[in-house]
């Protein structure tokens, strides 16, 4: 069992109207004050109209609130986006950072992935930085390639900022489908970023480093997926709608 920290974090992307919202946040907020004994951490990533009453509404609690998304400029004429320093503002802690469905729908890149997590970092915003293959990209046997391409991003950052930089590996053949990667093949994934860490980094940073499994996590796959020696946790989409679904899934440590 490995000493780094443990993370069930929930990506409800674009679910969940205002009071929706507040109460599956209050479920998981009761939930684990009641059940989860095992230390795990909870992250939720609410959409952005959520995110400065449930930094409030989970205040002296463990639970954690990010955004999905974030500007890398500081401010400035950008319609529609939302800055580091604004998010700051309001007490949010954490930041996803190219979830593969902004890579997809909203042409972002490796250079705006590493522009986006300079500017977490510059306004105290912790960020899971998600990284994954194409099924294509893996039945070209290109899958830790492109992996590694993705990771180089993280070169931006100082050792220090990439000792608290969470690492989010989502293959995209798994996410929402209900396929799963198996257990054995994430971790053999996650055992190549944790060395590639190590190549950018130093071997400490990288065996420090939280590295999280993500695509269709289930309370009936999560055990077998924490087992193993690299998953140090899950970003759950799907069940991470039901409170009862992300609590069973965080118990799974
Ligand atoms: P999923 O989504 O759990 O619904 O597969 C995971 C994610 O995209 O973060």
């Amino acid at each position: 069992m490995s000493k780094r920290q443990q993370i069930a974090a929930g990506n409800w992307k674009m679910h969940k109207t205002f009071l929706e919202g507040q109460g599956l946040a209050q479920e998981i907020r009761t939930m684990s004050e009641s059940e989860l004994t095992n230390g795990a951490k909870l992250l939720i990533f609410p959409p952005f109209i959520h995110l400065q009453s449930l930094v409030k509404q989970m205040e002296g609690s463990a639970i954690g609130v990010g955004a999905q998304n974030i500007n890398e400029h500081e401010q400035g004429a950008y319609t529609g986006e939302i800055s580091a320093a604004m998010l700051k503002s309001i007490g949010v802690q954490y930041t996803l950072v190219g979830h593969s469905e902004r890579r997809q729908y909203y042409n972002e890149t490796n250079a705006s992935c590493a522009a986006k997590l300079t500017a977490a970092f510059k306004h105290q915003i912790i960020p899971v930085y998600c990284i994954g293959e194409t099924l294509s990209e893996r039945e070209a046997n290109k899958h830790f390639d492109v992996v590694s391409e993705q990771l180089a991003a993280l070169k931006v950052l100082s050792a220090e900022e990439m000792s608290s930089c969470i690492v989010a590996y989502e293959p995209v053949w798994a996410i929402g489908t209900g396929v799963t990667a198996s257990a054995e093949q994430a971790n053999e994934m996650h055992i190549h970023i944790r060395k590639t860490i190590a190549t950018l980094f130093n071997q400490s940073i990288a065996d420090a480093v939280a590295i999280l499994y993500g695509g269709s996590v289930k309370p009936d796959n999560a055990q077998a997926l924490f087992s193993m020696s690299d998953i140090d946790g899950g970003l759950i989409g799907g069940a991470a709608l039901s409170s009862r679904d992300f609590i069973n899934i965080a118990k799974g440590f």
